[in-house]
């Protein structure tokens, strides 16, 4: 028998959920197969109940923190330092205490990425995660055409079953774990039919290796086709007020399979945290250049007009007692009952004041109020660059 509504069909299952860990145990054996502290808080910033940090969302049968941790992180300029994609940076105890202390706080969704370094982010949450790692959801990817002994990127997608597979032992390795909760195809292989790649992952669930899995920016027929073959926990895609296109299409079909939506750049790569001026330039070159150099909607002709958006919730932060980054992470939450969005930083005030936009409810009128006044703000320029846009929406090949 099935409940109607999907999202709610796969409730908590602890017999499911030891199940796994045994399999994931003998398969490992090679048997077979938040809120705010006070100290941290900006004046203003929303310090209701500490019931937020337990709120917990379902991303399809997976349970997760409300809102989780991006942990996207490259080599800085200089040794020991790691720098985030945009202008941020930190040494490495710091990144290791950034997660520790986040999961002190009660969040549970930590994702990262095989490409995000590459390996180095993977490298840092394993290590930061020693001695707590039953306590959280570890989220990583595959997808990219990666060299597995170096690291060097080859450029384009590699989503081929035994490739899979590959990466996924790396991942384990530098996890320092025996199951990755979450693992996401990054970005559809356009030459790798999604009934192979589901196949794969299939696999790699028998064998304990993996637990759950998602796309990242997939086309929609994919979603249906990879669903058919493996059900998908989690879609993560871009979405905040600065991008809304998965309300088109994606919204609604997660909806359909009851398969959860966790929200990639839920800030605006920082912009809906208020931290962009209008007359910004960002770094563009090497060795670590900012990636909004690259995006269009923060270009000089576009930044400027853009701006009303933040104008927006700058007000409307004000009227809740939130900041800019708790009002929009909290309008993501609003949308849906399965969004979960990642921020990213190298802040632990930041993280700290980022997990409090759980405790923020909007009434009916207040959402259709702030939903009327977001639209109405006509965001110019894309939302990236050119070439990486070509990867997003992608459809799959047909299994021949
Ligand atoms: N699936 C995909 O293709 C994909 C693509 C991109 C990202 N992601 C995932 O999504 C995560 C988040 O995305 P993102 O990092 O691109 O963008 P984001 O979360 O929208 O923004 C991150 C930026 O916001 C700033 N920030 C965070 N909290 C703030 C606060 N409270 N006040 C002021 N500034 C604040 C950060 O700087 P500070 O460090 O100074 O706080 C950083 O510059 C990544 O870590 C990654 O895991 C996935």
């Amino acid at each position: 028998m099935f409940n109607t509504d999907p999202h709610t069909s796969c409730a908590p299952d602890p017999q499911g959920l030891q199940r796994r860990q045994l399999l994931a145990t003998t398969a490992s054996l090679g048997i077979a197969p938040w809120l705010l502290s006070a100290c941290a808080s900006p004046a203003g910033t929303n310090t209701s109940s500490p019931q937020a940090t337990g709120q917990r969302r379902k991303l399809g049968g997976l349970e997760v923190s409300s809102i989780g941790l991006g942990c996207q992180w490259r080599p800085g300029a200089t040794p020991g330092v790691v720098s985030d994609l945009y202008s941020s940076r930190m040494d490495r105890p710091a990144a290791l205490r950034l997660i520790r202390r986040a999961a002190e706080k009660g969040v549970t969704l930590f994702d990262t990425a095989e490409a995000y370094g590459p390996f180095l982010s993977e490298d840092i949450l394993g290590e930061a995660l020693q001695g707590i790692r039953n306590q959280v959801v570890v989220s990583t990817k595959f997808g990219f055409d990666i060299d597995q002994k170096t690291g060097q990127r080859l450029g384009g997608t590699q989503s081929r079953p035994e490739h899979i597979k590959q990466v996924v032992e790396g991942q384990l390795r530098r996890l320092r774990t025996d199951r990755i909760d979450l693992l996401y195809q990054h970005r559809v292989d356009p030459l790798v039919p999604i009934e192979d790649v589901a196949g794969a992952v299939k696999d790699l669930m028998a064998q304990g290796k993996v637990l759950h899995w998602g796309l990242s920016e997939p086309g929609v027929q994919t979603i249906r086709r990879a669903h058919a073959v493996q059900p998908l926990s989690a879609i993560q895609n871009e979405y905040s007020m600065l991008w809304r296109g998965p309300e088109a299409q994606v919204l609604p079909l997660c909806e359909e399979l009851g398969i959860g939506l966790v929200c990639w750049s839920p800030l605006g790569m920082g912009f809906l945290a208020g931290s962009v001026r209008s007359d910004a330039r960002f770094e563009s070159a090497p060795p670590v250049p900012d990636f909004r150099a690259a995006v269009p909607r923060f270009a000089p002709d576009a930044l400027p007009a853009n701006m009303a958006l933040v104008d927006v919730v700058r007000a409307w932060a004000q009227r809740k007692n939130a900041t800019p980054a708790q009002l929009s992470l909290a309008w993501l939450l609003a949308q849906k009952p399965w969004i979960v969005p990642i921020p990213g930083t190298t802040n632990v005030a930041h993280m700290e004041e980022n997990i409090g936009a759980a405790a923020i409810s909007f009434t009916p009128d207040e959402l259709r109020q702030l939903n009327a006044a977001v639209a109405a703000v006509r965001i110019q320029g894309d939302r990236l660059p050119p070439a990486v846009m070509r990867m997003a929406g992608v459809e799959a090949p047909l299994k021949r």
